[in-house]
């Protein structure tokens, strides 16, 4: 998502500032090109070298400076920049923006620039809290900022509170979804579930799969990039979700079911990349199963769980346009997606083999073949399910009748 852009990075003065190189690295090995501009009180916290030694290029101080390779400073980083990140933005510059201040290099780039805006807003608690900075952040807000935190936590000065500069993955999870805001999918919402559900067996045992989530986190992702509003419905996996995006965490099917059902009346496309397990105990037990108690041998009943998916398409909800969903086989893999495609109702059905060791639940990579309702067959090659995910998400925008 970053590779190509002009991140233009403001870092203002405050004792975060030392968090911005760490920052302007991460975009920097995300293939951004990276401008970074300094208020002189930020060099006192950290040097302009720290920058260019990172990043190999100037560190823009002074607002008249001419640079031999551009026009004024200012303009020219205002009119080739795709982001401006203002990180750390101390109330005083958040004050300036608000206000439209133009009185030194970050705030006259600032009032130059029309692309997104992501502020991390960093301070004492106090200055945080005060009036003054929750109007001038309201108004960034209003027109059209991306404010990132601050985080609760420690603070310079000692003590806890909120003012603490929120986390650099999240600041570059704000400046990715400030980036992909005018995508294609710009102004509709996807639906997107992922990982496993588990089954109680007894207070302490359940029934799962190996679902690890990765593949539908990539679809929320690549959603995201592409401006879509994303809700996440998610069981329990070890993976951060996409910053964006709104998560719904679930446990068993039935919970699964409830969201689901809720979610999809108001999404224009459901993406159902979980893995639901399809029984449970009839009767889970209320405590734990004693092994000594069961001899060697125990059969609990298991009863189906409902087909999810299927109820969806059965009836579908008026708003819902697309509905896509995957085929997790082991054998006969197109004959059996062909199957569910038609069973359940579905547009698109992602058919994956998951004997395989390089696809499927876990890994990183997939292969994949997406087979449509119009009869239509696409088999991908072995690719990252970062890339598959972006092959789905953009089928699903021509679904809409959207450019990819
Ligand atoms: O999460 P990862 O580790 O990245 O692994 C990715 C994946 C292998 C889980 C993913 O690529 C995948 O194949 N997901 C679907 C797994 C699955 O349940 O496939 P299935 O063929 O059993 O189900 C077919 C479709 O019906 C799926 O869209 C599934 O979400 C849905 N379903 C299944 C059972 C059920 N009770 N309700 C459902 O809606």
């Amino acid at each position: 998502m970053f590779s190509g852009k002009n991140v233009v990075l403001c870092v203002t003065g405050g004792i975060a500032a030392y968090k911005a190189a760490e920052l302007a690295r991460r975009f920097f090995k995300a293939g951004a090109r990276v401008d970074v501009i300094m208020t002189e009180a930020a060099t006192q916290f950290i040097t302009p070298l720290t920058f260019q030694s990172l990043l190999h290029t100037p560190v823009a101080i002074d607002m008249f400076e001419l640079r031999t390779d551009m026009e004024i400073g200012h303009v020219a980083l205002a009119k080739r920049a795709d982001v401006i990140v203002v990180a750390p933005a101390t109330a005083n510059t958040i004050a300036k923006m608000s206000c439209g201040v133009a009185d030194n290099m970050v705030t006259t780039t600032v009032l130059a620039a029309k692309c997104p805006v992501v502020v991390a807003p960093a301070m004492n608690d106090n200055m945080w809290t005060h009036p003054a900075t929750q109007e001038n952040v309201d108004r960034l807000r209003r027109r059209g900022a991306l404010v990132v935190g601050p985080a609760v936590g420690l603070l310079a000065e000692g003590g806890v509170g909120e003012g603490r500069l929120a986390e650099v993955d999240d600041i570059v999870g704000a400046t990715r979804l400030a980036l992909g805001g005018h995508g294609s999918l710009q102004g509709r919402r996807l639906l997107v579930t992922a990982g496993s559900t588990r089954e109680p067996l007894d207070p302490v045992r359940f029934i799962s799969n190996r679902s690890s989530g990765k593949m539908g986190y990539a679809i929320a992702q690549a959603a995201l990039d592409r401006g879509a509003e994303v809700t996440l419905i998610t069981g329990p996996v070890s993976i951060a979700p996409p910053y964006g995006a709104k998560v719904i965490s679930v446990l068993s099917v039935a919970d699964l079911r409830v969201a689901l059902h809720e979610e999809s009346q108001r999404s224009d496309a459901l993406i159902m990349a979980a893995a639901p397990v399809d029984f449970r105990a009839e009767q889970p037990a209320t405590s734990k199963i004693k092994k000594e108690e069961t001899g060697d041998r125990w059969t609990p009943v298991l009863v189906r769980n409902p087909d999810l998916v299927a109820e969806i398409g059965a009836r579908r909800p008026e708003r819902l346009k697309v509905l896509v969903g995957f085929a997790a086989e082991t054998d006969d893999l197109l004959a059996n997606a062909e199957a569910k495609l038609r069973a359940k109702a579905l547009d698109l059905i992602v058919a994956n083999d998951v004997s395989a060791t390089d696809a499927g639940f876990e890994v990183d990579t997939n292969r994949v073949t997406m087979l449509g309702a119009d009869g239509s067959r696409e088999s991908l090659p072995l690719m990252s399910k970062d890339e598959v995910a972006a092959r789905i998400v953009d089928r699903v925008a021509a679904e809409l009748g959207l450019g990819s």
